[in-house]
């Protein structure tokens, strides 16, 4: 339980481009081989901003799933599902909301950004406010040790790990929980047992991390633990209550290197996104009528490529030896825009066709995409289940 668990989710609220894959997709494929991952569609939390037109988020969650599956993400090794299929988040939502200072929640940064960025929509509304605490039980559930997600959503993972510390703090207290910690303790056998002691009390007296780090292997390894007991050992070893939600660290995900189409940063709302099932001659079309440095009136005027959005794509996608004909060329007026172009355009296609391949073998198939997620909802629910038993019993609500 306590082993070294990935969540993400995304919001299904419009097709993914290739900002989303050279963003957080590649980095999500790269740790589903690293890793036990959960990927999931946060359908509830489209809803937030766009609970009147649901129909938006409706169409998206499937094409969403379809893409992340084309672009590399493999139900073999990750698990994908839906957040509304799995209610207890919802559950665990409302449940650590009787413990969730208003304040806190006005506070996150985001919650005023985005109603100003958004002010053409009304979102002054509790779901809106509850945005990170909903995204604190889609964690907190699966007791997630990292959470890959891009610096904007900083804020809400230092949101979570403080409920997290609040809840623990509140309910991890229980009657004679540190003669229930001992004797948890001697359950490892005397000599593990020992071990976890000394290494206890060099943590606590001597703040040394790695003594930390050496206790905290030792419960990971321990099989014949209850869950309950562990929770103890994990608490009494930092020297709080029972350590019933982990709080997660952030995996910074590196933005992506890709800018949109203009320059800017690539956004369905800047309308300036290639899509990563994009039809080829609509690619094309794009690459083609992107601005370039505007000293460039005519073919004979030399450009500066630091000035040229397509140059980043260069960058991102060209050899050296291409990247070096592009600066000459363009400091020397030698090549064309156009001609510029071709190469960022082959590449391109050649990123997206075996993608689009993919995504058609889905699109065709729609069932497979659907028992995929529904496999995934159940493996996740299952995990989900085991961590509300735990909160549900730490709250008082196992009534018998
Ligand atoms: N808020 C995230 C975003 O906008 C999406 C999200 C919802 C999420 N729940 C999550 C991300 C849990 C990571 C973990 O990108
Ligand atoms: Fe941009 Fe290439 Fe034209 Fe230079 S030659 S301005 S880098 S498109």
């Amino acid at each position: 339980m306590y082993q070294e668990r990935i969540v993400s989710g995304m919001r299904p609220t419009g097709a993914l481009h290739l900002g989303h894959l050279h963003g957080a997709i590649k980095n999500w494929v790269r740790l589903q081989a690293e890793y036990p991952c959960l990927f999931f569609v946060a359908d509830w939390h489209a809803l937030t901003t766009h609970y009147d037109t649901p129909e938006v988020i409706e169409q998206n969650v499937w094409d969403m799933v379809i893409d992340w599956l084309a672009a590399g993400i493999d139900p073999a090794q990750a698990v994908l599902f839906l957040q509304s299929r799995v209610p207890e988040h919802a559950e665990l939502h409302t449940l650590l909301s009787m413990i969730t200072p208003l304040g806190w929640l006005e506070r996150v940064p985001t919650y005023k950004d985005q109603q100003e960025k958004l002010s053409d929509r009304d979102l002054s509304t509790y779901g809106f406010l509850g945005y990170p605490l909903l995204q604190s039980a889609d964690v907190l559930i699966y007791r997630a040790k990292y959470v890959p997600v891009g610096e904007d959503q900083v804020p809400h993972i230092e949101f979570m790990r403080e409920i997290a510390r609040r809840f623990n703090h509140v309910y991890g207290k229980e009657a004679g929980f540190e003669d229930k910690a001992r004797a948890a303790a001697r359950k490892m056998g005397s000599k593990k047992a020992k071990l976890y002691d000394q290494l206890r009390t060099r943590y606590q007296e001597q703040g040394d991390a790695e003594a930390l780090a050496s206790a905290r292997a030792l419960l990971e390894e321990q099989q014949n633990l209850s869950v309950g007991d562990k929770e103890r050992l994990f608490g009494y070893l930092e020297g709080g209550g029972r350590m019933i939600l982990v709080e997660p660290d952030v995996l910074l995900t590196e933005s992506s290197r890709l800018p949109g189409l203009d320059g800017s940063k690539m956004s369905k709302s800047y309308n300036n996104t290639i899509a990563l099932r994009e039809d080829p001659e609509s690619i094309k079309k794009k690459i083609r009528t992107m601005p370039t440095d505007p000293a460039r009136v005519k073919r004979s005027d030399p450009g500066d490529p630091e000035k040229c959005p397509v140059w980043q794509f260069h960058l991102v996608y060209s050899d050296q030896k291409t990247k070096d004909w592009v600066g000459q060329g363009c400091r020397s007026a030698g090549i064309g825009c156009l001609e510029c172009k071709q190469p960022v355009i082959d590449a391109v296609l050649a990123e997206l066709a075996p993608i689009r391949d993919r995504a058609q073998k889905y699109m065709d198939d729609v069932t497979l995409v659907k028992n995929i997620v529904a496999d995934g909802c159940e493996k996740a629910q299952k995990l989900a289940q085991e961590t509300m038993r735990e909160v549900r019993d730490a709250m008082g609500l196992n009534y018998s």
